[in-house]
């Protein structure tokens, strides 16, 4: 509803040099006033606006996600793998007071009690149920993001731009996972969803279309002030010829694996999956529904273990990270790489599926218009897509704002996902950003793509 906080949004923020363009204070005066590129101050104070209002609209959408006379409910621990909602919301503001106010400001931690239980390694997530109630919560946020706004009218955020640009992406990500748990049964109200005809029984999936990338090198990662340690540095990166899926794996595709016995059939998977599978006797994805409302809708909820599986049991296998950025961003004309698959411009509803404004998966052919430059459709929102490399640091990477923001996990037990999901906001958006899980998570935002050699 509101960041809850008027006169947060009413505090008037230090000027910039007046605008010289369409003042009143004369054209010819404007006319030799007006530099060709902004100066120092003015960027400072853009910047500084644009933070502001990316700060605010990013909590809009958070507060937008809870129900307050649902806290207590919130504070439980509803899936071993997450922590309860209750503790997300606190942890976001914890972390904002800790690297904004604290490291930054030099101010007193507000409440030293919250260290514990707020701060990534303070408590083991079957410990984080015994939360402050919402009032608390709520009261704690408020004050933070007051000081913190307060701060950001006055701070150097020039220098400090990655720190502010990191803060966006930390409760982006939180809430989206904060969302997962929300979320856990939303597929099972497909009733919600436009009823199809049901399927012809002679209706065979069609084999995917593959889109083919010639060899050679590309642009990988990025050194934007946005950019996550484990995207930096931007370097040059090289792959042999593929083919890539020109659309996720669709739940039609993945149903043939599911009626031919993939699950039981040891030639499609790995050892480890394999292994994975005896523990786990799944026989289809999570939260799979077999309405063919879906059919067209990527698979979702798999695991590393059964996304490698299907593919190859399609006879092809799943792209590595550097193929899937390459087909995501890579211009053949140009040569060089693309923030977005459609171009430069900040996602937007016509782009992708993304930032939770549909609220579930949608058809894999939705967002045609915004093909990558190879012709890969669908890569950015709607699921993440698993890929076959391992999360590791790009040559020359330094761990910012923490070791254990990523370093953490370069651990050889972790594979990386791509592209953002229906729920990932647009300061986590563009085809650099790099997610990643254990192999044997199966996450209702994840789906994949498959690739084969030439
Ligand atoms: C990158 C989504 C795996 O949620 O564990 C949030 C992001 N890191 N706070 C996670 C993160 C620290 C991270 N993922
Ligand atoms: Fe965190």
């Amino acid at each position: 509803m509101s960041t809850s906080n008027p006169s947060a949004m009413s505090q008037p923020i230090k000027p910039g040099l007046p605008d010289e363009t369409g003042t009143s204070s004369g054209a010819s005066q404007a006319f030799l006033a007006s530099p060709s590129t902004p100066t120092e101050s003015n960027r400072l104070e853009t910047l500084r606006q644009e933070l502001r209002t990316a700060f605010v609209a990013c909590r809009q959408s958070t507060l937008a996600l809870i129900d307050p006379d649902n806290w207590d409910l919130l504070c439980c621990q509803s899936h071993p793998d997450f922590s309860p909602v209750g503790w997300h919301i606190g942890h976001i503001a914890y972390t904002e007071a800790l690297w904004i106010l604290e490291r930054l400001d030099r101010q007193k931690p507000l409440r030293t009690d919250f260290h514990q239980l707020f701060a990534a390694d303070g408590l083991p997530k079957s410990e984080r149920q015994n939360l402050p109630d919402w009032l608390t919560i709520q009261h704690y946020m408020e004050t933070v993001r007051l000081r913190m706004l307060d701060y950001l009218a006055i701070a150097p955020v020039d220098r400090q731009e990655r720190l502010w640009r990191f803060l966006l992406q930390h409760e982006s990500q939180h809430c989206e996972t904060l969302s997962l748990v929300m979320a856990l049964h939303t597929r099972k109200e497909a009733a919600l969803f436009p009823q199809r005809a049901a399927p012809n029984p002679q209706d065979v999936a069609e084999p995917s279309p593959l889109v083919h990338v010639p060899a050679g090198s590309f642009q990988m990662g990025c050194d934007r002030p946005d950019a996550l340690d484990n995207e930096r540095p931007a370097h040059t990166a090289e792959t042999q010829a593929y083919w890539i899926d020109r659309y996720p794996v669709t739940c039609r595709d993945f149903r043939q694996f599911i009626q031919a016995g993939g699950y039981r059939n040891a030639d499609w998977w790995s050892e480890a999956g394999w292994q994975w599978f005896q523990r786990h006797p799944v026989s289809v994805a999570l939260y799979w529904v077999d309405d063919p409302v879906w059919d067209d809708h990527p698979v979702c909820g798999v695991s590393w273990y059964e996304a490698d599986a299907y593919a190859r049991f399609a006879g092809k296998r799943l792209p590595t990270e550097a193929e899937w950025e390459k087909a995501a961003r890579w211009h053949p004309q140009t040569g060089q790489s693309q923030r977005y698959p459609w171009g430069t411009d900040t996602a937007l509803p016509q782009h992708c599926n993304h930032h939770h404004r549909i609220g579930h998966t949608t058809p894999v052919t939705a967002y045609e218009s915004a093909a990558s430059p190879v012709g890969c459709v669908d890569m950015l929102g709607n699921v993440w897509e698993w890929t076959a490399t391992l999360f590791d640091a790009y040559p020359g990477f330094r761990p910012f704002p923490y070791r254990g923001y990523s370093e953490t996990y370069f651990d050889d037990e972790h594979y990386v996902l791509r592209g953002g999901s229906w729920a990932t906001r647009p300061w986590a958006l563009r085809s650099s950003f790099r997610n990643w899980y254990h192999p044997w998570v199966r996450q209702m935002f994840a789906g994949f793509r498959c690739a084969t050699d030439e």
